[in-house]
């Protein structure tokens, strides 16, 4: 039988860093749904739509092909047949994939592609509706967060890893925006499913909250 992990939270909070690295360690798929999002609101980008313009992102749907590779366990995203794994990865696209992400036409168009990767194969799939909505039946969820100050210092230190100049009070900012859209939205806002285990990393270390997490997930095998 499938086993399926989800893991929801808000910007930051460590959960594709601990998904990947569970869903290793247990030989699962990792399956990261922020990429699809992110893969939309770079074509958005790139083509000059507005994400607040309903209309002009629905007409514009029908162009976006997005897809999904596996080359050495790592998830690449395909746009129209571009590998765009790199290029979705900055502030200005994560910003816009939460715009996109707040209107139901894009998450109904990704809505079949993050349910048939769990339908024949066991994952560890990351997001904010993932619980709640997509993978309602997943044998183990987890509401994965931490403060506002510590999700903000590790993009920044993140951001910085990568040679990427910032300031640590606009990722701050950004983080508070962000999850004002994400958790306010009337469509799949980002909620604790009722029967989702709460962690809060603040004080954890990567180890550590996998370790919890792999705990769970034997106690429930
Ligand atoms: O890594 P980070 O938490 O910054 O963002 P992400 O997981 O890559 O997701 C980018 C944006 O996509 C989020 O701010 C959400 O608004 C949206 N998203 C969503 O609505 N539903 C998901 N299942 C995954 C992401």
């Amino acid at each position: 039988m499938n086993y399926h992990i989800a893991i929801d939270g808000p910007a930051g909070a460590g959960k594709s860093t601990i998904a990947r690295r569970v869903a290793r360690e247990l030989s699962f798929i990792y399956v990261d749904t922020g990429a699809m999002y992110r893969t939309v609101a770079l074509y958005l980008i790139r083509n000059h739509v507005d994400a607040d313009d309903e209309q002009a992102v629905a007409a514009a749907l029908p162009r976006i092909n997005v897809s999904i590779a596996y080359e050495n366990g790592e998830q690449q995203m395909f746009l129209n047949g571009e590998n765009v794994s790199g290029q979705i990865r900055t502030e200005e696209v994560g910003n816009m994939a939460s715009k996109a992400a707040a209107l139901p036409c894009v998450r109904e168009k990704l809505l079949d592609l993050q349910k048939e990767l769990a339908r024949t194969q066991s994952v560890v799939m990351d997001g904010r509706d993932i619980g709640t909505h997509i993978l309602p039946d997943a044998q183990l969820k987890i509401y994965l967060t931490a403060s506002v100050e510590t999700r903000a210092m590790r993009r920044f230190l993140e951001q910085e890893q990568k040679g990427v100049s910032c300031s640590l009070p606009e990722i701050e900012e950004d983080i508070r925006r962000r999850d004002e859209q994400d958790m306010h939205r009337s469509i799949a806002p980002l909620i604790q499913a009722p029967d989702a285990v709460y962690l809060d990393s603040s004080d954890l270390t990567v180890d550590e909250v996998a370790e919890k997490i792999k705990a769970l997930c034997r106690q429930g095998i």
